[in-house]
C-alpha cells in the first residue's frame, strides 16, 4: 500500500508506531531530548528511533531552554499538517517567546519568530501572500530555469575542474543556488553574497540576530532596485502583484524565498552528491553511463530531508492528541526525516515514490517544489555530465554534519577527479558577467496569468553598471573561499 500525503492511506494494523497511545506501558513521559549540538548531527536516525519508543510524538528541546513537541509518525504528522483549525502557523502563538520563557537572541528565533509571510501566517492571510508567491514563482519559464542552472553549474565547473580536487559543498552545492537565486530574483552579485551569508548564519543559529539585520537590509536594498527598475524577475512580479504588498511585507516574502531557496536547496544538491558517490548501488550505474539522479534525489529526499525537522505549529487550544496533551501556544514541530523513515513506511517501495514529506503537505507544502527539483537534478547531472570520475576524498562516514535542529547539512564533501582541462580559455570565460537582466540570462520570461506583464530585461542597476567582470569574479571566488 502507499502513503500518500493526497490519500491520507493509513498504515498497517498492528504498527507499534501507529497505537496513538502516548508512552508506551511502564515508559514514564521522557525527558525532552536535544537536537543542538553535534551528538544529534552525528546520528538524528538514532535519535529518531529512541523517541518513537514514546509514541507519535515526543518531547524535545531545539535550543536550550527551547521546548516543543517533535511529531515522529507519518500519520500524525499529516494531520497536524492538515488540521489549519486545529494547528496554526503564526508564531505570534509561541507564548514561551510571548511571556520571556524564551529570549529574543535566542538562536532558534529567526527561523521560529514571527514574520508576516506567508510560513507565520494563517487563514485568509496566508491564502493572499501564498497567491503572490505562487503565481510569481509560476511565471518562472522552467527552461529558462535550466538553462541558468546549466551555465551557473558550467561556470562554477570551469573554476575548479583543472585542479583535481573540490569541496564540492563549498565550490559547487553551496555557491549555485545562490547564482540562481540572483539571476530568479535579479539580484546583483554584492548584494547575493551578502543575503547568502546572513542566511546561512541564521540557519546555524551564529550571531543570529545580526544575521538578521542583515539580511533585512539586504532586501530593503533589493527592493528598492527593483522599485525604481523593474525587471523580468520574481521581486519584481512580486512587486507588481496584485496583492500589492507593502515593503514589509514583502522583505518578509523575499527572506522565506530566500531561505528555502538557497540552504535546503544547497542540501538537497550535496545530501544527493554524497549518496551518488558513497553508494555501490549508484555507482555501478554510473559506469554504465545512466546516471539515477532522479532515483538519488528520491532517496535523499526520503531517508536525509534538507529540512530534517520543522513545519512549526501551534495548538489552537489544549488538545490530547496520540495520547499526549498538548498545550494551547507550545510549538509541536514536524519531523519530516523521522516520518519519511516511520517504521509502518519502511516496506514500500521508495523509488519514484514520491509521498515522502520533504516538501511538507497541507496548505504550507513548498510551492517551489518543482523548481527544486529541477535545480537540484541539473546541478547533479552536470557535475556528473563534466567530471565523470569524481570520488570522494574522505570516506563517506567521516562526512561531518552541521549541528542544529532543522536541517541536515554537511559542512564539506571533499572530492577528487582527474584534472578536466577548462573547455574554453579563461580570459573569454571571465568575459561571462552575471549581471542580473542580462538578456542571456532571462532568456524566455513566462507570462503569468493573473498579474500584468513586465518588463522583459532589467536595465543594468547602478552598482554593477560600474563593476568590471573582474571584480565580479573576484567577490565571487572570495565568497567561495568563505572569506
Ligand atoms: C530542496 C529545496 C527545498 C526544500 C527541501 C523545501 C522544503 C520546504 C518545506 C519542508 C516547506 C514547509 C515549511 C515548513 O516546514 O514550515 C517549504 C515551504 C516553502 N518553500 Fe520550499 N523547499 C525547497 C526549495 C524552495 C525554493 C527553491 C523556494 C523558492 C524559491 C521555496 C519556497 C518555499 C516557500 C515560500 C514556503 C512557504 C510556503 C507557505 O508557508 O505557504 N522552497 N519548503
Amino acid at each position: 500500500m502507499t502513503y500518500s500525503p493526497e490519500t491520507g492511506a493509513t498504515p498497517p494494523p498492528g504498527c507499534p508506531a501507529h497505537t496513538g497511545a502516548g508512552p508506551l506501558p511502564g515508559l514514564a513521559q521522557p525527558r525532552p531530548t536535544p537536537m543542538y549540538g553535534p551528538d544529534f548531527a552525528a546520528d538524528p536516525s538514532a535519535v529518531y528511533e529512541r523517541l518513537r519508543r514514546y509514541g507519535p510524538t515526543a518531547p524535545v528541546e531545539l535550543s536550550p531552554g527551547v521546548h516543543a513537541t517533535l511529531v515522529t509518525d507519518y500519520r500524525a504528522a499529516l494531520e497536524v499538517l492538515r488540521s489549519p483549525e486545529k494547528f496554526a502557523k503564526d508564531a505570534r502563538r509561541w507564548r514561551a517567546l510571548a511571556d520571556g520563557r524564551v529570549a529574543p537572541d535566542n538562536p532558534v528565533v529567526p527561523m521560529m519568530g514571527y514574520r508576516p509571510n506567508c510560513l507565520f501566517s494563517d487563514g485568509e492571510a496566508h491564502r493572499r501572500l501564498r497567491q503572490a508567491v505562487t503565481d510569481s514563482l509560476g511565471r518562472v519559464d522552467p527552461a529558462a530555469l535550466r538553462g541558468y542552472v546549466e551555465r551557473s553549474a558550467d561556470t562554477l565547473i570551469d573554476r575548479f575542474a583543472p585542479y583535481g580536487e573540490a569541496d564540492l559543498l563549498g565550490s559547487y552545492a553551496k555557491v549555485l543556488p545562490l547564482l540562481v537565486f540572483n539571476q530568479l530574483f535579479g539580484c546583483p552579485p554584492a548584494l547575493g553574497e551578502r543575503l547568502v551569508g546572513a542566511m546561512s548564519a541564521i540557519f546555524d543559529g551564529v550571531d543570529a540576530e545580526r544575521a538578521n539585520a542583515q539580511a533585512t537590509q539586504s532586501f530593503i536594498e533589493l527592493i528598492g532596485l527593483k522599485r525604481e527598475q523593474p525587471g523580468a524577475d520574481v521581486t519584481s512580479w512580486l512587486l507588481a502583484h496584485p496583492a500589492n504588498l507593502g515593503d514589509e511585507e514583502m522583505i518578509h516574502q523575499l527572506v522565506v524565498l530566500m531561505g528555502a531557496g538557497t540552504e535546503p536547496q544547497q542540501n538537497l544538491i550535496a545530501n544527493a552528491l554524497r549518496l551518488l558517490l558513497s553508494d555501490d548501488r549508484f555507482a555501478g550505474d554510473l559506469s554504465g553511463g545512466a546516471m539515477p539522479v532522479e532515483d538519488a534525489l528520491d532517496e535523499v529526499l526520503w531517508l536525509d530531508p534538507p529540512m530534517a525537522n520543522y513545519g512549526v505549529h501551534y495548538p489552537v487550544h489544549d488538545l490530547d492528541f496520540g495520547g499526549v496533551r498538548l498545550r494551547a501556544g507550545e510549538p509541536v514541530v514536524i519531523s519530516y526525516a523521522a516520518a519519511n523513515n516511520d517504521p509502518a513506511l519502511v516496506s514500500e517501495q521508495r523509488g519514484g515514490n514520491r509521498a515522502h514529506l520533504a516538501w511538507s503537505a497541507g496548505p504550507h507544502t513548498c510551492p517551489a517544489k518543482d523548481s527544486a527539483r529541477l535545480i537540484a537534478a541539473v546541478a547533479v547531472e552536470k557535475l556528473l555530465d563534466r567530471v565523470p570520475d569524481l570520488e570522494l576524498a574522505v570516506p563517506a562516514d567521516r562526512l561531518v554534519w552541521r549541528p542544529g535542529p532543522f536541517h541536515r547539512a554537511l559542512t564539506a564533501l571533499p572530492a577528487r577527479f582527474p584534472p578536466v582541462p577548462a573547455p574554453m580559455p579563461a580570459p573569454v570565460r571571465d568575459q561571462f558577467d552575471e549581471t542580473p537582466g542580462d538578456t542571456r540570462w532571462n532568456v524566455r520570461p513566462a507570462q503569468s496569468q493573473s498579474t500584468p506583464p513586465a518588463a522583459t530585461s532589467t536595465p543594468r542597476p547602478p552598482e554593477s553598471a560600474s563593476r568590471g567582470p573582474r571584480r565580479v569574479w573576484s567577490s565571487l571566488t572570495a565568497w567561495w573561499r568563505g572569506r
